[in-house]
């Protein structure tokens, strides 16, 4: 898995030679249809772009009030998602279908039978490794029709040779990514990130989920201030096994950052031990995309610590065959 890990920039870079569909702007609202890490493009479209009106609906509908002037763009890996293959059905039927991204399978026949734009994928991944693959075509379409910011493409141009200088520091036997997965091994992760940077702090749950088999659970500042902050005491024997990471985006609110700060200072005595992570990177997308492959080794090397297959995801693959039956 790590070399797949490492073939990110490749992908940012294999998405630029893709056919890339002109597509039609849109004046409503984005709708960016996907499950698991298919959905995480769409997260990571929205937290680039928070000037531009995007929802990710990981559902098997749309919201109602869905029309004409929004823009629905489905997007499974492996084309074969349910839920994904639903709601592109409802935009079709709405008639605001805008755009499909997938490597085959069901979703591809039906936008080619419909006559809906699409963007074809390489295929053969476990869909978690392809997040180059899925999210810049994305970006593309989007920047190209103007409706997120062009500066974004840019960026994204530029963001191979930023992470393949950066891949030589983040793994290996001094890396910090080995360090944070010696500190998660028996314990219990959880991530916390500002409401636009949760979908990180999701993708690394859900990477430490399916990749190392362990548990892990996100929040977002500040709204786990009114709640969780005071949650994390009992029962004492989790919460004393428990290993904070705070995402540190330099983006952030700077009442949001003072509110990591005391948050982090209330929970001390009570957790195993935290972590302030302050990503790198000259702009937004270089430092979303270094968290993204930093949570991603972090949750390869907690795997190999549990002596877990990372590529082995048993009880998703059954309940898609047991759903598939019914
Ligand atoms: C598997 C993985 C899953 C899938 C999800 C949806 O590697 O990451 O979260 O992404 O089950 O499947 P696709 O992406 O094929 O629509």
């Amino acid at each position: 898995m790590i070399e797949l890990i490492r073939q990110v920039p490749d992908q940012i870079e294999g998405s630029f030679k893709l056919e890339i569909p002109a597509i039609e702007p849109k004046r409503g609202r984005i709708y960016i249809c996907g499950m698991g890490g298919s959905a995480a493009s769409g997260d990571i479209i929205k937290a680039l772009a928070p000037e531009t009106p995007i929802e990710v609906v990981r559902d098997y509908s749309l919201p109602a009030f869905l029309g004409p002037e929004d823009a629905v763009i489905a997007v499974s890996y492996s084309g074969n998602t349910e839920e994904t293959l639903s709601a592109y059905s409802e935009a079709v039927k709405k008639g605001a279908a805008a755009l499909v991204i997938a490597s085959g399978g069901k979703l591809l026949e039906a936008a080619k039978r419909d006559g809906v734009p699409c963007i074809v994928i390489p295929g053969g991944l476990p869909p978690r490794c392809a997040l180059g693959w899925l999210m810049s075509p994305l970006l593309l379409a989007l920047a190209r029709a103007g409706m997120i910011p062009s500066g974004l493409e840019e960026d994204l141009g530029s963001a191979p040779d930023f992470l393949r200088a950066q891949m030589l520091s983040l793994e290996g036997p001094d890396s910090p990514t080995l360090d944070l997965a010696n500190k998660f091994y028996s314990r219990l992760p959880f991530i916390y990130a500002s409401s636009r940077f949760y979908p990180v702090a999701f993708r690394w749950c859900a990477q430490i989920n399916e990749n190392a088999k362990s548990i892990a659970h996100p929040a977002a500042l500040p709204e786990m201030d009114h709640n969780e902050v005071s949650g994390i005491v009992n029962p004492k024997a989790f919460v004393s096994e428990v290993w904070a990471v705070f995402l540190r985006f330099p983006e952030d609110y700077e009442r949001t950052s003072a509110r990591a700060d005391i948050t982090a200072e209330l929970i001390r005595d009570s957790v195993m031990g935290i972590t302030h992570l302050r990503p790198e990177g000259a702009c937004t997308l270089h430092r979303v995309l270094w968290t993204l492959v930093f949570g991603d080794l972090v949750s390869y090397y907690l795997a190999l610590a549990y002596k877990e297959d990372p590529f082995a995801i048993p009880r998703i693959d059954v309940l898609k065959e047991r759903l598939g039956k019914l």
